[in-house]
């Protein structure tokens, strides 16, 4: 049985395709067969991971106009056991059209249940990275997932932007996707000893509970490094503190037995944006 996870927050750059490469890396050191799907169409994936645009055959916009079988989108890489679907699309028509094929959001589930189901693919893990918006791609990886895995930046939470997620993850619940849960709320940026990332800590604590990660990843130049080295943080510094951070994510994820459910009455102490702590 596949685990899906999508990786989402609205709010852009707080580290959703980071926690994606560094995750999937580390589940696949963990000995997981991991594949990964980039719904952004910025295509940060395949930057990050080192696949060029020259190699890509075809990916997530050929996955919703159905011109290919979605194995002809799975590319491996050359390193650990990890797949990738990639989403690069060369032109702004090709943004404009992917963005009105998404509007049949549950076309990524139906593609991805009919190869699970048949046996034709098979992995541990699948992690799907999602746009900074809420949009229809976002919305079709979490009619897709069993649960989100929310990062959150320290000392900026921009809550009206949290607030839209969690209502569209309870509108997904009540919809198509009832078993949809929350894998786990993830600091990142994190930096022990400063009033601003002790204040996150304690902010995401009230508002989230339980939900809150034990891991949280640090401020760590060497995975603003990696990204240019087009590999995961792991394969550049195994001992770099993002390193052993995303190591520990996995290690947590693996040792839960299941998911806690969102805890929407929370979200009333949501008010206005953006808070700054
Ligand atoms: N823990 C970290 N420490 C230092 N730099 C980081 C960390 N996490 C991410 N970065 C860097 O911050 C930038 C934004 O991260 P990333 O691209 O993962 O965010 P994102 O949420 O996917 O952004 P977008 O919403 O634009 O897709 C990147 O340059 C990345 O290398
Ligand atoms: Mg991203």
């Amino acid at each position: 049985m596949s685990k899906i996870i999508a990786i989402a927050n609205p709010k852009g750059g707080v580290g959703k395709t980071t926690t994606t490469i560094n995750l999937a890396a580390s589940l696949a050191i963990a000995e997981k067969r991991v594949l990964i799907i980039d719904m952004d169409p910025a295509g940060s994936v395949s930057y990050g991971v080192g696949l060029a645009p020259e190699n890509i055959r075809a990916g997530t916009f050929e996955i919703f106009s159905g011109t290919v079988n979605l194995l002809e989108t799975i590319h491996p890489l050359d390193y650990l056991n990890i797949d990738v679907i990639p989403c690069n699309v060369f032109s702004s028509e090709q943004e404009i059209r992917l963005s009105e094929m998404a509007k049949n959001r549950i076309r990524l589930k139906r593609q991805l249940m009919s190869f699970l189901n048949t046996g034709k693919i098979s992995y541990d893990y699948i992690l799907i990275d999602t746009p900074p918006s809420l949009n229809d791609l976002t919305v079709g990886a979490l009619l897709a997932s069993d649960s989100v895995l929310i990062p959150l930046q320290c000392g900026y939470f921009a809550l009206k932007a949290l607030q839209r997620l969690m209502q569209m993850i309870e509108r997904v619940r009540k919809s198509v996707n009832t078993e949809l849960s929350v894998e786990g709320v993830l600091l990142t940026f994190y930096e022990k000893g400063t009033r601003t990332s002790m204040r996150s800590v304690q902010q995401a604590m009230e508002l989230f509970g339980d939900l809150v990660l034990r891991t949280r990843i640090p401020k760590n130049v060497t995975l603003g490094y990696a990204a240019y080295e087009k590999k995961p943080v792991a394969l550049v510094d195994i001992s770099a503190s993002g390193s052993r951070a995303y190591l520990s994510l996995a290690e947590e994820l693996l040792s839960k037995t299941k998911p806690a459910l969102p805890r929407y009455y929370q979200f009333e102490k949501m008010v206005d944006e953006p808070v700054i702590v």
